[in-house]
């Protein structure tokens, strides 16, 4: 199986992440999948953003668990990149799923949260899944493990990744006592060895964030089920060579 591509917070290394624009761009490019980052907001909805507060990606400040969904839709998400891209704002994931609900791409939701929110955000996620079923399965990886066993139990089907920086103890039977059917792991952790026999125990293998030609390379020799790149396009071009 050819290693698949999917774009870290779309492609976000030539447009503002986690926006509308870096994933439509990521599809244009031909990635296979997109990883988003999502984060509750004060009225329980989900907003696609990778830091708890809106300071770095944004032109607003403050907690994002303190701000409404349409309060976020007051600020830029694109203009501290670039001026040109000011229309560009913070997603609902609602918006998300609806724009690739007939896509055949592979939408990879990273949950970010607070401990105490564990179950709030699962379950709004698992709602939202339920109106707005996607054409490829979606995968939902979390630090947060016990977050994923809280989705697992409530609903089987939905494919799940733990997230981790290096291997942990017996791996393989770690995922599998938690029937998680993935690994998403920082790439200069792991050997080329750890990742093959992984990949014999049957687990999915995705690196993250792997940008440079040669640690691509590496992960597309091991046989890595995808690779989490900012550059699709860079990504592709390697793999398709
Ligand atoms: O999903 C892999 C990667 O996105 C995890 O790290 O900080 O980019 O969300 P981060
Ligand atoms: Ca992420």
């Amino acid at each position: 199986m050819k290693t698949a591509v999917f774009a870290h917070r779309g492609y976000s290394s030539k447009y503002p992440e986690n926006t509308m624009l870096a994933f439509r761009k990521a599809v244009e490019a031909g990635a296979e999948g997109i990883e988003l980052d999502i984060q509750l907001t004060q009225d329980r909805e989900l907003a696609v953003i990778h830091d708890s507060t809106l300071d770095r990606t944004t032109d607003g400040s403050g907690l994002v668990r303190e701000k409404t969904l349409k309060e976020l839709n007051r600020y830029s998400a694109g203009s501290l990149v670039n001026p040109l891209y000011r229309e560009e704002k913070v997603p609902s994931l609602e918006e998300v799923l609806r724009w690739a609900q007939k896509k055949e791409l592979t939408l990879n939701i990273e949950l970010k949260h607070d401990p105490e929110d564990r179950e709030i955000i699962a379950e709004e996620l698992l709602r939202l899944l339920q109106v707005l079923p996607q054409k490829n399965s979606t995968i939902v990886s979390s630090f947060d493990h016990e977050a994923l066993a809280y989705i697992k139990e409530s609903e089987e089907h939905i494919v799940t990744a733990a997230l981790s920086l290096g291997l942990l103890i017996d791996t393989a039977a770690y995922l599998k006592k938690y029937n998680i059917e993935g690994f998403h792991y920082y790439y200069p952790m792991l050997s080329s060895k750890d990742v093959k026999k992984l990949l014999h125990h049957g687990v999915k293998m995705r690196p993250f964030t792997v940008n440079d030609a040669e640690s691509l390379k590496e992960c597309y020799q091991s046989g890595c089920t995808a690779v989490i790149t900012d550059d699709p396009h860079r990504a592709l071009i390697l793999r398709n060579r």
